[in-house]
């Protein structure tokens, strides 16, 4: 099957990839007191000299003090970690790439495996930890605007330091999932409701205060995942008119592209149609989207976690998905962790040359 169409640029706002592939934002842990080094600014490097259409970093935190639960987690605050992230971006645009940082608070998070906790609780919309109770403290008024403020402070800090998108993290049961997710949003002020358009309320204040900060230009990327941790077959939005109510406020607000995280791409999101969930955001919100979920590869990313490893799988699905228009751009995450150059090996057709995904791949920057 000929993979041409995904090698057709792609211009949004004030830049155009030159082909339809992302890099997924992954967690390296590779950012000692939160401070990208010089082997994180080469690592992205690699990936723009291996053809990746927008790079999206890690998760990077803001500025909160317990908005990680991780010291090896990359903050997108402070002048050293700053410094640290502009030898990342000019060393990315040196070799011709785009890259987009994405913003994150993880809220109410278990303590990371080493026993670090930072000095202050883990926040939350309710201070729930999922459905499993109480792991950190619920946020005042005064600490939500703060937050908001620290979103806007890190996404105009990008811009300055020369990155050309922005992407903010509201899947996967973090702190702008827990404003959406009625298990851990239980507010009975504007923040809470009984219904999503209710509970989108941060996530629109949030969005709003960036585009500010960055200006029209800018492209604007919001993550979303229906799914949450612990409960893979969870739906915020339960059916097509329930997407559009939750969505199109926020690209009203401001978002360009939505980010649509699954597992695996190919698995409808509704009954009825084999559209998944970028599928559907594009067609209730007709704006750009970005799928996700076992591109090029036979598991799935939670199960690597776990030490599963990955074979190389053909893409003709996802060019079919594609070629039908269902969504504009293709996020990669672990065969790109893998392999800088999977890129290039698709579009040149070096399908044998392809490598997969090995679990210890995680253990350093390759
Ligand atoms: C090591 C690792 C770290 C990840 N960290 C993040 C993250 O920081 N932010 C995020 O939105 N998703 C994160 N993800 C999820 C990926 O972005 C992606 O959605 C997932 O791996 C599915 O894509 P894949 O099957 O191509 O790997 C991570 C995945 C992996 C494997």
């Amino acid at each position: 099957m000929s993979v041409a169409s995904l090698f057709q640029p792609f211009s949004l706002k004030s830049i155009t990839l030159k082909n339809r592939f992302v890099m997924a934002p992954m967690t390296r842990s590779f950012s000692p007191g939160g401070i990208p080094t010089d082997d994180v600014a080469a690592y992205y490097r690699r990936r723009a000299e291996g053809d990746v259409g927008l790079i999206l970093s890690e998760g990077t935190v803001v500025n909160r003090v317990a908005s990680s639960n991780d010291p090896n987690v990359p903050h997108f605050y402070g002048e050293a970690a700053l410094q640290g992230w502009k030898k990342v971006i000019d060393s990315v645009r040196d070799a011709g790439g785009l890259m987009a940082p994405q913003i994150w608070h993880m809220g109410v998070i278990n303590p990371h495996a080493s026993g670090w906790l930072p000095a202050e609780p883990f926040e939350g919309p309710s201070g729930l930890l999922r459905a499993d109770g109480k792991g950190g403290r619920e946020m005042s008024l005064a600490d939500i605007e703060a937050t908001i403020q620290a979103f806007a402070d890190s996404a105009a800090a990008a811009k300055s330091l020369g990155f050309q998108a922005i992407e903010l993290h509201g899947a996967h049961g973090y702190l702008i999932d827990q404003f959406f997710w009625d298990v851990t949003n239980q507010r009975t002020d504007r923040f809470g409701g009984k219904t999503l358009p209710e509970r989108n309320r941060f996530a629109i204040e949030v969005v709003k205060a960036v585009r500010q900060a960055i200006g029209p230009d800018c492209p604007l990327i919001l993550r979303l995942s229906q799914w949450k941790p612990g409960a893979f077959d969870y739906k915020l939005a339960q059916t097509p008119q329930e997407m559009e109510a939750w969505l199109q406020p926020l690209a009203d607000a401001g978002i360009d592209v939505f980010h649509c995280s699954q597992r695996r791409f190919w698995e409808p999101e509704f009954s009825d149609s084999d559209l998944n969930f970028a599928g559907w955001a594009k067609k209730v919100t007709g704006r750009p989207t970005i799928t996700v979920g076992s591109i090029g590869l036979s598991g799935e990313f939670i199960k690597s976690f776990r030490g599963e490893n990955s074979t190389p799988q053909p893409i003709d699905e996802l060019v079919r998905r594609f070629d039908r228009g269902d969504f504009d751009l293709v996020a990669v995450g672990r065969a790109l962790l893998s392999d800088s150059q999977w890129v290039r090996k698709i579009k040149e057709g070096r399908t044998a040359e392809l490598t997969g995904f090995q679990s210890s791949d995680l253990r350093q920057l390759q």
